[in-house]
């Protein structure tokens, strides 16, 4: 069967992976009164998720307008600022078990579950943004690390008095200094890009000799967390919550540890990136052996999670309805794949 989506009023108490000990703070939403089931909404306009590095000062603008506003919305308001960062803790920290499977921790990372878990919560975090400036058609940056033009934290994400500024950074990351995919601890710029390319090159196109290798293995209800993670998230996806994490910081904190990564704005760029990749994997790569990108297992399909929508409704929806990005009414900005030209 399917993993079913979390019993709010059963959320509990969160533990910090890193150090394996209990977290004293509290993750859990506020209990929603009703739960609708997801409808797509009308295709009005899309929205077109633009590269981090190169958008307009009036881009930034909305942006940092957008982020202040969550900011300042009541502790208790489900799309605060918190509230959305927490919604990563609690999804991943063990707060949740899976209804039904008695203490079985609920955990939406190293599974099939990944990618579309961290769609659902791209797009109603962006959904949200977009009501509080009044936009609907604003849609999140992505953080273009599979491209050199894009290999360092974007620029708007280090001015200090930025409402995206998060003081919880690696300082010894910030830029010029490039990403490093591979983990490879190289310091020389040249070689690590060209690096990065191979490591791109590789997760999306050589890896994948069949459909898991790329979206992560089997979980249905039952499964113990962790069956396996895609190469994309095992890779890259990981790397860049190393590289911007704080050494200085207990656990890693920010982005280096699951419960505090959503606190950080730049994770949800990173993870445009990431969502990214799914779509270019499943829509423009060269087919790679595999003859259907499609999972058609109904236990894929019909895993559901909970949000709150960008009118604080909560929502119940599935994988299947997260599929086609353009049917969510995003799409990204067209730029190049140089890491297509780097087979190793
Ligand atoms: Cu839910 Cu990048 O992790």
């Amino acid at each position: 069967n399917p993993v079913q989506a979390p019993q709010i009023d059963k959320c509990g108490v969160a533990t910090n992976l890193n150090t394996g000990k209990q977290l004293d703070i509290n993750c859990c939403p506020p209990m929603g009164k009703n739960i609708i089931d997801f409808k797509p909404p009308p295709l009005v306009q899309m929205r077109t998720r633009p590269s981090a590095h190169r958008v307009s000062a009036e881009y930034m603008f909305k942006y940092n307008t957008a982020i202040d506003r969550m900011k300042r919305l009541p502790k208790d308001d489900p799309r605060s600022f918190m509230q959305q960062a927490n919604i990563h803790c609690a999804y991943c920290n063990g707060a949740y078990d899976q209804p039904g499977q008695g203490t079985l921790d609920l955990q939406v990372h190293n599974s099939w579950l990944f990618f579309p878990f961290h769609r659902w919560y791209l797009y109603f975090y962006e959904r949200i943004l977009g009501k509080l400036i009044g936009d609907p058609t604003f849609a999140l940056p992505f953080w273009n690390w599979d491209n050199p033009k894009g290999m360092t934290i974007p620029p708007m994400f280090v001015d200090p008095k930025a409402a995206i500024y998060d003081a919880k950074r690696n300082p010894a990351n910030m830029p010029p200094a490039v990403v490093d995919l591979g983990l490879t601890g190289n310091k020389d710029p040249l070689q690590v890009v060209s690096n990065n390319l191979t490591v791109m090159y590789s997760e999306m196109v050589r890896a994948n000799s069949d459909i898991y290798d790329f979206m992560g293995k089997p979980y249905r209800e039952g499964t113990l967390v962790n069956p396996g993670p895609g190469a994309s998230e095992r890779g890259s996806h990981v790397a860049i919550h190393v590289f911007v994490g704080d050494p200085r910081e207990p656990s890693g904190e920010d982005l280096g540890n699951f419960y505090s990564a959503g606190r950080d704005p730049l994770f949800y760029c990173h993870h445009a990136n990431v969502d990214r990749m799914w779509t270019l994997w499943q829509y423009f790569l060269p087919n790679n052996k595999l003859i259907d990108k499609k999972i058609t297992d109904p236990d894929y399909l019909n895993a559901s999670f909970l949000f709150y929508d960008e009118n604080a409704q909560l929502v119940r929806v599935t994988v299947k309805d997260c599929l086609d990005n353009t049917k969510l009414g995003y799409d990204f900005e067209r730029v190049d794949l140089p890491w297509l030209d780097y087979r190793p």
